[in-house]
């Protein structure tokens, strides 16, 4: 069939505007057409390809999905090896590299490149006039994988390079990435599928570019950054690491924005130093930074011994993960009921953290590791987060050791345990009768975004259960002067304060009520919206889940909680107990439905706003129908900088996204009905 001209320069022009529109997202990353734009495109393209497919190009975008599953990876010899890097892990061990390098060059101070050490796999990707025709893992060194099929499902690697003077034979390597945010969505979604799940975004990304079958590998959200190049032919390049970088970038490669020339050990070191401090902020996971020597005729000078490069070093981080004992599974009981294994740890240091707990989530996943008392066990620390156990070493296993199973009534209460079907989490069922749920419900209910009782902190929500003088959220406002004077370290003064505090509560909003009652899946903005939606309590208390699942940002496990919360009687007579007891509202705060002016937009906030909390400017634009999110990328719409603003703000500036401070912000959130 012969192809129309006019559809065949429409398709050109198609795979051109999708290719600068990767090119701008992934290299540059500044995109310039929103995502539904892109995918529109993309639909176009692919129904002229399917309508006639001599359109089809090998660097066509459409490419990328994947093609026939293949029965076996073809071998691939390199043709020039892929070499590995030399660690160091001390200052000391970095100042005899530098000190080698200095004195076989008889130089006094060496330029050295500082990049990330990218933990993914390296690949070797082969350009010829200009289209990738092999793509190929490291395996040994000398020979790899092929895995071109695999390689070209990865958007940030371009299928055509870009402009004209590259040369006619280019091999660019690099690192083949899972983003920390991709890796967790992966493996929820794994969980959910009932597969197994990864130990880290290293193994995901392997895991998914050794794929037999590359539409699963076009499934999976792996990225690229490139750091050097193999065999050039047909060309001279620059003479300078940075400068082929540099290069690289211009012709269609995505590099990291950290790389950075510095001079001498000192440069490195404090690259290593801020780097470290940047790590648990940086979307993907790197092991340590890497120092090259920055001029290629040194390069050649010094040449490599083995299969490393005696030009360049990766300085690695500290380990994140360790080897310990678990000495024993401790079961603790949440404000929701939630029943969480916790396991204790022999102490173990694990990237200068001592850590002697660690999280086992629940019993899906205590099954799946099989994890028990006595194993040995490797344990991973990242940022703030909770330890969590990744994996136990069988063969450590100590003999006549027992599966783990939680108990079937609750360590605190006694109460029945349940495990509501698809739900991974098993929960007391004692409700306010359980000390371990009344104490973190009433902490809860008297903090400062719920109803605000100042001086009810932890400690005496402790004594109050201790002392039994409350059961439930009610009880709060049935103490006496007297009962209140009584508790240790409380005189008159404090007790004067403390009543001050409680009747001051008993004036309230309909939002901070709802949120402070504890409902499960009702966090600040769910409670807001819930009571801009319905505006009387009286309403909510008898909402269907149909109704309640008509509200945008409600879903089906929200609706169902908040529907069961009502129907409990306990529940209810708190509620009545409570408004009995003064507590009050503005009726009708706002029942009608607010207009979604900022559908679609994605705001994060940063530094101090003066009027009111962030999370308040954050629960406001979700009503408008904004989302709030905690870290600035090329999908921000706005960032809105309060007083000291730091790093998201730089941030920003340098994507090019909209600041507005908060008097910006107060103009669009005139909508928003202030609670
Ligand atoms: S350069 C000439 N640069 O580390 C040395 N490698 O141990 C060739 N890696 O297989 C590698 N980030 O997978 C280089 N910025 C970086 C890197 C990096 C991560 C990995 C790569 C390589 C291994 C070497």
């Amino acid at each position: 069939m012969n192809i129309p001209k006019q559809i065949e320069e429409q398709a050109a022009q198609l795979r051109e505007t999708l290719n600068e529109h990767n090119y701008y997202y992934y290299v540059l990353d500044a995109p310039r057409l929103p995502d539904s734009e892109y995918d529109r495109l993309m639909r176009e393209l692919q129904t002229l390809e399917a309508q006639y497919p001599k359109l089809m190009t090998a660097d066509s975008p459409t490419q990328r999905v994947g093609a026939a599953p293949l029965s076996a990876f073809a071998e691939v010899v390199h043709a020039r090896p892929m070499l590995s890097l030399n660690n160091a892990f001390e200052a000391d061990e970095l100042d005899d590299f530098d000190k080698r390098v200095r004195e076989r060059l008889e130089v006094e101070k060496i330029e050295y490149v500082a990049e990330l050490k990218l933990d993914g796999l390296a690949v070797s990707l082969r350009y010829e006039n200009g289209l990738l025709v092999k793509a190929a893992t490291r395996g040994d060194g000398s020979r790899g994988e092929d895995v071109t099929q695999n390689v070209k499902t990865i958007e940030a690697i371009p299928l055509r390079l870009r402009g004209e003077d590259y040369p006619p034979v280019l091999e660019v390597r690099g690192e083949v990435f899972m983003p920390k945010s991709g890796f967790e969505k992966l493996n929820r979604q794994q969980t959910a599928k009932g597969e197994k799940t990864f130990a880290n975004p290293r193994n995901a990304a392997a895991g998914s570019l050794r794929q037999l079958d590359s539409r699963i590998t076009a499934r999976r959200p792996l990225t690229f950054l490139s750091y050097a190049v193999g065999v050039v032919e047909g060309a001279e390049l620059p003479g300078s690491h940075y400068e082929i970088l540099q290069r690289l970038q211009v012709w269609g490669f995505p590099i990291s924005v950290q790389m950075l020339v510095v001079q001498g050990v000192q440069g490195c070191l404090e690259y290593y130093q801020d780097i470290l401090t940047q790590r648990e902020a940086l979307p993907f996971e790197i092991d340590g930074v890497v120092y090259k020597v920055n001029r290629l005729d040194q390069q050649e000078t010094l040449g490599f011994v083995s299969r490393a490069p005696r030009w360049a070093i990766a300085h690695k981080f500290p380990a994140q993960e360790a080897l310990t004992q678990l000495l024993d599974i401790d079961v603790q009981v949440g404000r929701t009921g939630a029943l969480t294994p916790v396991a204790r740890l022999a102490p173990i240091n694990v990237g200068g953290v001592t850590v002697t707990n660690a999280t086992l989530h629940n019993q899906d996943e205590i099954d799946r590791k099989d994890v028990r008392v006595g194993d040995t066990v490797i344990v991973r620390r990242a940022g703030d987060v909770i330890p969590e156990v990744v994996r136990v070493l069988p063969e450590k296993r100590p003999e006549n050791s027992q599966p783990f199973v939680l108990p079937e009534h609750c360590p605190v209460c006694g109460s029945d345990v349940t495990r509501v079907e698809d739900e991974a989490v098993a929960r007391c069922t004692g409700g306010l009768f359980c000390p371990a749920q009344r104490k973190e419900a009433l902490q809860h209910f008297a903090s400062r975004r719920a109803m605000e009782i100042e001086g009810l902190g932890e400690k005496r929500v402790e004594q109050l259960i201790a002392d039994e003088l409350v059961e439930n959220l009610a009880d709060i406002y049935t103490l006496s002067h007297e009962q209140w004077a009584g508790l240790e370290g409380m005189g008159k003064k404090s007790a004067d304060k403390m009543m001050k505090a409680i009747e001051k509560s008993k004036s309230t909003t309909l939002a901070r009520f709802l949120y402070a009652l504890g409902i499960r899946e009702v966090g600040e903005s769910t409670a807001r919206l819930l009571a801009q939606q319905f505006g009387d309590l009286e309403k909510l208390m008898s909402a269907t889940r149909r109704e309640l699942k008509k509200i945008p940002d409600i879903g089906p496990v929200a609706a169902k909680s908040i529907v069961t919360f009502f129907q409990q009687p306990h529940n209810r007579e708190v509620i009545q107990r409570l408004q009995d007891l003064g507590l009050h509202w503005p009726q009708n705060e706002s029942p009608v439905a607010t207009a979604q002016t900022l559908s679609g937009k994605t705001f994060v906030l940063t530094g101090t706003l003066n009027g009111m909390t962030r999370d308040d400017a954050k629960a406001r634009l979700q009503a408008l129908g904004a989302k709030v999110s905690n870290s600035v990328s090329k999908k921000t719409d706005y960032v809105v900088a309060g007083e000291k603003a730091g790093s998201k703000l730089e941030k920003a500036r340098t994507l090019g996204i909209n600041v507005i401070d908060e008097a910006g912000l107060l103009g669009l959130l005139q909508n928003a009905p202030a609670n």
